[in-house]
């Protein structure tokens, strides 16, 4: 079943429209927007009994998904992670249905192996064998692994604040590693001004396809609540891969007829030592400024620039959503919590949006008895030496 073929039809620039033969290697618009893979999504005829029927993990999607050649698929046991019901989580934030998808589970530990498992694949495809990446942490493990997997090179940029439990995975899944002085957007410049001819960047939407290994996770959900989606969407934001993504999903699945016009109000939620895109959202504009001196814990929410802001904000409105940014001790507070009442051991950039949870449920935003989703993005494990 996972040779199904995938309906791959073209890139389409996501703000000026532009067209873009997917099948020759690109990365984003001319005018600065990303490059989204559209499908021919009249070609897909899902029924919640045939989707049964495919074998569990992200791949069972895979007509919805770009890489053509089943031998191209990589796979590690990725996606098909669990929907949790956090009943006693839930219980101290006031709502009556807390639900949580356990991203801790993926290979390598967070929801990024999603993302750069359909990316690496992809690459592959296409021929490419040497890719570069600036990383706030768990996205160069997902890439470092999807490359010794197919045969390829990995080239890792990350700031030297990352935890070094990080860098020690990289260099052992085989990557190239280089440490640097500042932020993921230091390590972006500097990748990017070292860069060899034969290096493809899968920099946060800087390339398709990214997306559309984080896209499974909003195709994920909805399966698994029965193609009914929740009221509310709680998500940590740094690059907004996995926003954007899921809320893709959703447009996909309404036009192939999965599911209806209704669609969940998406948080986004950042630190408050990074936290661009809440500071946009609440002025009210339409791209974010650079965040200075960003500082978090939360690795993956220190993302000074993202590259698709005006995406992440045009979806927060969209979806009549909102965003909000928590401060680290509440953050740690919480992710202890999590642990000590449910069992769960996740990243500070998932704990925070249970804060974000609590706020919102105190402010009235979200009410006691609306059904709310958590994407707790990665495990608790390789932050160990920042939690100490
Ligand atoms: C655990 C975790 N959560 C959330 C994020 C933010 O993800 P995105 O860049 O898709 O917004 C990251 C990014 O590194 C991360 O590692």
């Amino acid at each position: 079943m996972q040779s199904v073929p995938s309906s791959l039809a073209h890139l389409s620039c996501s703000r000026c429209e532009q067209l873009y033969d997917a099948d020759e290697v690109h990365r984003f618009c001319s005018c600065g927007g990303p490059l989204y893979p559209r499908y021919q999504l009249d070609q897909i005829k899902w029924t919640p009994d045939q989707l049964a029927n495919r074998p569990g993990g992200l791949w069972r999607y895979a007509d919805l998904l770009p890489v053509r050649g089943p031998e191209h698929r990589l796979c590690l046991g990725e996606g098909g992670t669990p929907l949790l019901r956090l009943g006693r989580m839930g219980a101290h934030l006031g709502l009556d249905e807390l639900l949580a998808k356990d991203e801790g589970l993926n290979p390598t530990g967070s929801f990024k192996a999603r993302g750069l498992c359909m990316a690496v694949s992809r690459a592959r495809e296409l021929g490419i064998s040497t890719l570069s990446i600036p990383t706030a942490g768990n996205a160069g493990s997902a890439m470092a692994a999807y490359c010794a997997r197919g045969g390829m090179r990995a080239v890792i940029y990350v700031p030297a604040e990352t935890p070094p439990e990080f860098l020690t995975e990289y260099r052992d899944l085989g990557a190239s590693v280089t440490v640097v002085d500042g932020t993921i957007s230091d390590a972006g410049a500097q990748m990017k001004r070292e860069s060899e001819d034969d290096w493809f960047p899968v920099s946060t939407l800087q390339e398709p396809y990214r997306l559309e290994g984080k896209k499974t996770m909003g195709l994920e959900l909805a399966e698994q609540l029965g193609w009914e989606l929740p009221d509310v969407i709680l998500y940590p934001t740094g690059g907004g891969t996995g926003l954007l993504g899921m809320w893709k999903a959703f447009d996909e699945l309404e036009t192939i007829g999965m599911i209806d016009s209704r669609r969940p109000r998406m948080i986004a939620v950042q630190a408050d030592g990074c936290a661009p895109i809440v500071r946009a959202f609440d002025a009210g504009l339409e791209s974010a400024e650079p965040w200075q001196n960003a500082t978090t814990v939360a690795n993956g929410l220190r993302v000074p620039t993202a590259f698709a802001d005006r995406e992440i904000l045009q979806v927060l409105r969209a979806s009549k959503g909102t965003a909000v940014m928590v401060e680290d001790d509440a953050m740690l507070e919480m992710l202890r919590r999590l642990a000590a009442v449910e069992g769960i051991y996740a990243a500070p950039e998932a704990a925070a949006t249970l804060v974000a949870a609590q706020r919102l449920v105190e402010d009235g935003a979200i009410c006691r008895d609306e059904r709310v989703v958590t994407f707790l993005t990665g495990n608790a494990y390789k932050y160990l030496s920042s939690l100490a």
